[in-house]
């Protein structure tokens, strides 16, 4: 089924009189007098909010009470009290969806999707990187925002890197792990990878039209199954997943929390200050100081990663200095 942040209004309403009166016993009766919705309607919604993963304690002649939320990336839940002004003001959610990435792509020609977030439980055909597949199981934080940004091209590659700071803020200020940044937009934990970043951009005489952030979160995955799926695989360097560091969490949090990180680095992005950016990835980075060998596609460079350039891009030293805008890295010193 899907879903969307805009619609199913007796169903929120429903929803919400549940959460803020937590502690009690509701019946029919009294919800369909307070919310004015007759008492099938109230039934129904009921039980839908049930089947959505919502655990709902029905007590026969005394009434429903809301024991626990639910774990899925429902639309209602991602964009209730979003402190952002544009990203995750609109929200879709897909049970189960080919690509997020997709279905952004198709909604971005519609300017009214500006800032919106497309969740999926799971994806049948996920996209990495360079048209890498991306395992996408149920248990996953599988996501796409559509943005029309002001920046211009020269600072597109630095997006997808500012996006993974904004990831790693969230991850700190929600769940207390310091994951590291390899370069260009994985974030690691004992250097497995625990999310990756994609961007599509749909371009304009030189002028980005539309950019496709697309974010895959290993959350709550079985990594032994993800790592023999793509084992030999390029690139491919072991997965982890967050729900091996901490137990019994709820990802709706961490998204919220990602979207106002996100939307901080794409407003100074717009503003051309990618100072902040720059210097707060260097520090969270483990590629820089790193022998590296990097992949370009084209060519394979080994020597020191020296720093990122104001638009993102590597520069790595051997008997030359080398800029590298994108390719794939090894890391091959501690
Ligand atoms: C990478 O290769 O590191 C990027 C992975 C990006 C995966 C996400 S999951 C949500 C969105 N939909 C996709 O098909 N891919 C991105």
């Amino acid at each position: 089924m899907n879903y969307n942040s805009f619609d199913n209004t007796g169903l929120v309403k429903v929803l919400t009189f549940l959460k803020t009166h937590n502690t009690e016993y509701l019946s029919g009766q009294d919800l369909s007098d307070v919310l004015h919705i007759s008492r099938v309607a109230i039934w129904k919604h009921i039980k839908k909010i049930q089947e959505l993963g919502y655990t709902v304690e029905s007590k026969q002649k005394i009434g429903y009470k809301l024991i626990e939320n639910s774990d899925l990336l429902l639309p209602w839940e991602i964009t209730s009290n979003l402190k952002t002004k544009i990203i995750g003001q609109k929200a879709y959610y897909f049970d189960t969806t080919d690509s997020t990435q997709n279905q952004a792509l198709k909604m971005a020609g519609d300017s009214t999707n500006d800032g919106a977030v497309i969740t999926a439980s799971k994806q049948t055909s996920g996209r990495g990187r360079s048209g890498r597949k991306w395992i996408s199981p149920k248990g996953g934080i599988w996501l796409s925002v559509i943005l029309q940004p002001k920046f211009d091209i020269s600072i597109a590659t630095l997006f997808p890197i500012a996006s993974a700071l904004a990831l790693s803020i969230a991850l700190e200020k929600i769940f207390s792990i310091k994951p590291k940044l390899k370069w260009p937009n994985d974030l690691t934990i004992k250097e497995k990878k625990i999310a990756g970043m994609l961007v599509d951009a749909s371009l304009e005489s030189n002028k980005i039209e539309k950019l496709v952030l697309g974010v895959g979160i290993n959350f709550n995955v079985n990594v032994k199954q993800i790592e023999k799926s793509l084992k030999g695989t390029q690139n491919f360097y072991g997965a982890y997943s967050i729900s091996d560091q901490k137990k019994n969490i709820k990802p709706i949090s961490l998204v919220q929390s990602f979207l106002v990180e996100l939307e901080k680095v794409y407003e100074l992005l717009n503003a051309k200050q990618t100072k902040n950016i720059i210097d707060e990835w260097t520090l969270r980075s483990s590629t820089i100081g790193k022998e590296v060998e990097i992949n370009t596609g084209d060519v394979k460079i080994k020597g020191k990663a020296i720093k990122i350039d104001d638009e993102g891009a590597l520069i790595v030293e051997n008997d030359k200095t080398h800029r590298i805008i994108a390719g794939d890295v090894i890391h091959l010193s501690k």
